[in-house]
């Protein structure tokens, strides 16, 4: 009698905190595509992943109305342009939740407000002072029209920690941690918010996978394990490592009582051919595997947060064609944009029964050459632009493919871009530079040299 009283107490707290977030993942949905369905379809498509929750990455009027009288709770956004206007005016900020927020509020479950996206990441160190003040000034305003139930927060990216190994010795970074850092738990820790966190043990991964193993970061490890020194904790994997780093960088600044959201996780499933790693198997494997660890119980969270509900939003809904940068950045959908899925996943239940995946390819560096070439020519116009951009940067980029030079012929722009998009490349690639070019360029293993004309490249 004496065990159960204790156990039935742990229940009931469980159920009533499982119940207000739920462990059950939700989703980012994007819209950086041209062949994206429409929100209705894009809704019923959500809810057939038995996603619980959906993410915004904006206050679209479409979504959100195309929402309403769901049981999906509901994160939007704030766009980072506008976050000076509202941390210095209380008014442009009510009028912002009052025209963004109230017409959809209470019919569409809106539960989170992200001011701004990656903040720390994306926008210039003179935006970062207006960070809090408006996540502050837009508090206010849901108080002021009457919305409690909407939590206000920030997602942040990794690079808001100096280091992270091991977890019980990571801080915020010192350009950030007095000045930004610390008055946003203070206002976090008050409003009884979460640390919104975009977590992606892939790119964590990628960067040094000779001394990361793969199967720690798809969380398939049985044999690994990594143990912190300082704390005596044991990780069996790479997500739970970098999510304890940011409870042990909070509790540093105070606050050890913060819970973190995870806002975005996943994994590519394609990439480009430098890319290591990013492929359906692995998408899969990673996805199905986080699903199931954040939902098992009673064992949730992490181990330096054992039994705390981890909620959490997977990346993403769809491919997103129009993203920018690498090849993985457009290939982190559950879903192509025609809505058929890209591997078998169940955002609900540590369902088992999926159909075989297509074995990985590209688990380990690629060795050889690589051009990038024109990927389409439907869009003269457009790649002519490119062309003249490309030829524009760099050092003697286009001297070949000048008339009468050995490259000229064949005289078609859609050679020529292919050309001046290898030669910049070639001389970019180590400075960060892609091979992307709004979509109008792709890398290719296969030589498009001809004749005397030889195409620079990239050798890995
Ligand atoms: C949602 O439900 C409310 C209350 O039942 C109803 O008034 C409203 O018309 C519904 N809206 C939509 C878009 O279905
Ligand atoms: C936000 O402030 C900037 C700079 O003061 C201004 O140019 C811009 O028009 C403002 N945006 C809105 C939506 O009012
Ligand atoms: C504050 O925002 C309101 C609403 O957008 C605008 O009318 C007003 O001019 C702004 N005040 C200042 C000082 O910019
Ligand atoms: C902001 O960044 C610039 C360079 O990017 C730097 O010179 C300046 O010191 C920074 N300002 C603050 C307040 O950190
Ligand atoms: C954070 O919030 C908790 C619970 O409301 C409170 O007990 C604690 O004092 C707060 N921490 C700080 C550093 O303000
Ligand atoms: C872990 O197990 C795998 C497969 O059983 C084996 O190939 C690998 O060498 C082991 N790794 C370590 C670190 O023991
Ligand atoms: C959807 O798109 C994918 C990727 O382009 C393709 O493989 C698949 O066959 C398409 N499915 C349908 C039903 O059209
Ligand atoms: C090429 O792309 C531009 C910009 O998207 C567009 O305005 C133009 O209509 C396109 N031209 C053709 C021929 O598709
Ligand atoms: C172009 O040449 C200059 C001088 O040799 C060099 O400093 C610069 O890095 C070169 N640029 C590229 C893109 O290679």
């Amino acid at each position: 009698m004496a065990l159960l009283i204790p156990l039935l107490v742990f229940s009931m707290l469980f159920t009533s905190s499982s119940t207000e977030f739920s462990a059950q993942p939700g989703i980012c949905y994007g819209q950086l595509g041209n062949n994206l369905p429409p929100p209705h379809k894009s809704i019923k498509l959500i809810k057939s992943l038995k996603a619980k929750r959906v993410k915004i990455y904006d206050t679209s009027p479409q979504i959100l109305h195309a929402l309403k009288n769901t049981s999906l709770h509901v994160s939007i956004m704030v766009p980072n342009q506008i976050i000076p206007n509202i941390s210095t005016n209380q008014t442009f900020s009510n009028q912002w939740v009052q025209n963004n927020v109230l017409p959809f509020y209470p019919h569409t479950l809106i539960r989170y407000l992200l001011v701004g996206n990656e903040v720390i990441t994306s926008t210039t160190n003179l935006t970062w002072p207006h960070l809090v003040p408006a996540m502050r000034k837009i508090k206010h305003s849901l108080k002021l029209l009457g919305l409690r139930k909407v939590k206000v927060g920030t997602s942040s990216a990794m690079d808001v920690l100096e280091t992270s190994f091991p977890p019980s010795n990571a801080a915020f970074r010192k350009d950030i941690s007095a000045q930004i850092i610390k008055p946003m738990l203070g206002f976090l820790n008050r409003t009884k918010s979460f640390f919104f966190l975009d977590v992606y043990p892939f790119f964590a991964w990628a960067s040094d996978p000779t001394n990361i193993n793969l199967d720690y970061a798809l969380f398939e490890s049985r044999n690994i394990s990594v143990t912190d020194t300082g704390t005596g904790l044991v990780y069996t994997n790479l997500f739970d490592q970098m999510v304890d780093a940011v409870y042990f960088a909070m509790a540093r600044l105070g606050y050890p009582g913060i819970r973190i959201f995870i806002a975005e996780t996943g994994w590519p499933n394609g990439g480009d051919i430098d890319q290591i790693g990013a492929n359906i198997y692995n998408a899969a494997t990673y996805n199905r595997n986080f699903v199931k660890k954040v939902t098992k119980k009673p064992d949730f969270g992490t181990p330096a947060r054992p039994g705390w509900v981890l909620p959490s939003f997977l990346f993403a809904l769809f491919n997103e064609n129009q993203k920018p940068g690498p090849g993985t950045e457009r290939h982190f959908g559950l879903l192509y944009p025609n809505g058929s899925r890209v591997y078998d996943i169940d955002l609900s239940e540590r369902r088992s029964k999926f159909r075989k995946l297509p074995p990985p390819e590209n688990n380990s560096p690629f060795k050889g050459r690589i051009w990038c070439v024109a990927a389409r020519g439907d869009n003269a116009t457009l790649l002519a632009a490119a062309l003249s951009y490309a030829c524009s940067q760099g050092n003697r980029t286009c001297d070949p493919i000048q008339p009468g030079k050995r490259c000229f012929k064949p005289d078609s722009v859609l050679w020529h871009a292919s050309y001046a998009f290898s030669s910049y490349w070639a001389q970019f690639r180590n400075r960060g530079g892609t091979c992307y070019f709004n979509g109008l360029a792709m890398q290719t293993a296969k030589d498009p040299s001809y004749g005397s004309c030889k195409f620079p490249s990239v050798r890995l």
